[in-house]
């Protein structure tokens, strides 16, 4: 068994620090020596990409949140209206589909009942489909008209850690090849992304060896709480809420995130002496914004634990803990900062006694509805 953990003492904690390879292995080959992205396997040309005007990511979980980091990218760089749905909704709805709209499918597993049911309606409906998954051949990757595989290989632990990062990244190579087919990334401004893309792997291993204590007093401030809230804003609301579902998934500690600015319309409400929060304070354009946030929560008591960019010694006037992250283009925030959270969540998990690779009443994969 520890063999199988390659000495680790639990899945979760391995597949939490295979991510720096996955980054890269999930990139290797992409760029070509001209330049231009490298994604064959999506079998469609730039015209017939250019053509795309609407997108739909479907999934379910921690794919689905993947979806929500993709949906800011895909809206940035290439400028199409992409919506995020789960895949249990959007098999029921009935969505607006024409011939030039794009559905997006991410399914670590490639069998999940529900993103099959909606690929297939979709591809009914006479949409293009592509899949992101991490398995060759599975029904997501063989009913999809192109796929892109996120090389994280087998994931065991039940909660998805190296798989969520997979499909970060190759969902922000969809989106860099989007803008470019679309005409609003030059070669030059793809590669340079490509880079940056390349180098949160670093950056994922200089949290794992630096953070680790201060993850560890994070911790313990959440370890006897009842609740907790995650708050963020753009990515920073996106990276909250997987930081949420893993801290529930795996602790049984009730999470809940939210936008940061729509705290006043209700979660603030909860907001009690010693009440964790954890936010997403990364330097992003929004960071004042956030930072006005947690004020409030500041003065109601809250205990804030802050996930800052290096250097930002500010934060700490208002933060009882920080949890810092390499400096980073926001677009690659969701990279870095979700990491710490994945090592956050388990460790309170491990106070709090429980088995953090099969959480109790969850599935690895779930191939009924
Ligand atoms: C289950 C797993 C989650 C996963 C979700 C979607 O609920 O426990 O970790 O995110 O299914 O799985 P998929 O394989 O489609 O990504």
């Amino acid at each position: 068994d520890m063999a199988e953990k390659g000495g680790y003492p639990d899945f979760m904690l391995k597949e939490i620090y295979e991510q720096p390879r996955v980054v890269r292995d999930t990139l290797v080959g992409r760029l070509a020596p001209n330049g231009e992205l490298d994604i064959d396997e999506l079998g469609l040309s730039f015209e017939e990409l250019n053509v795309i005007d609407r997108i739909y990511v479907i999934a379910c979980g921690t794919s689905y949140h993947a979806g929500l980091i993709a949906k800011n990218l895909i809206e940035s760089w290439a400028r199409i209206p992409c919506e995020v749905e789960a895949a249990s909704e959007f098999r029921y709805r009935d969505p607006i589909i024409t011939p030039s709209t794009l559905v997006v499918a991410v399914s670590q597993s490639g069998e999940t009942a529900d993103t099959l049911a909606a690929i297939r309606d979709a591809r009914i409906k006479g949409a293009k489909v592509f899949g992101i998954t991490n398995v060759i051949g599975s029904p997501v990757a063989r009913e999809s008209d192109g796929v892109i595989y996120t090389k994280a290989n087998k994931e065991i632990a039940v909660a998805s850690t190296k798989s969520f990062i997979g499909q970060i990244v190759s969902l922000t190579l969809l989106a860099l090849l989007l803008g470019q087919a679309k005409g609003r990334l030059t070669t030059g401004q793809v590669r340079m992304l490509f880079h940056e893309l390349g180098d949160t792997s670093a950056q994922i291993q200089r949290i794992f060896d630096t953070q680790l204590d201060a993850i560890h007093e994070a911790a313990c401030a959440c370890q006897g709480a009842q609740s907790a809230l995650f708050v963020g804003r753009g990515m920073g609301a996106a990276i909250s809420y997987e930081g949420a579902l893993k801290l529930k998934e795996v602790s049984y500690l009730h999470a809940e995130a939210y936008a940061a600015g729509e705290m006043k319309h209700g979660p603030i409400a909860l907001i009690e002496p010693g009440f964790p929060v954890i936010a997403v304070t990364t330097k992003s354009p929004t960071y004042d914004k956030v930072v006005s946030n947690l004020k409030e929560c500041e003065a109601r008591g809250a205990r804030i634990i802050a996930l800052a960019t290096e250097g930002d010694e500010d934060i700490k006037r208002i933060a009882d803990h920080v949890i810092y992250i390499p400096p980073v283009r926001d677009a690659f925030s969701a990279i870095t900062a979700s990491v710490p959270l994945q090592l956050l969540a388990r460790e309170v998990a491990l106070m709090r006694g429980c088995n953090v690779d099969q959480p109790r009443n969850l599935a690895k994969s779930v191939t009924v509805e």
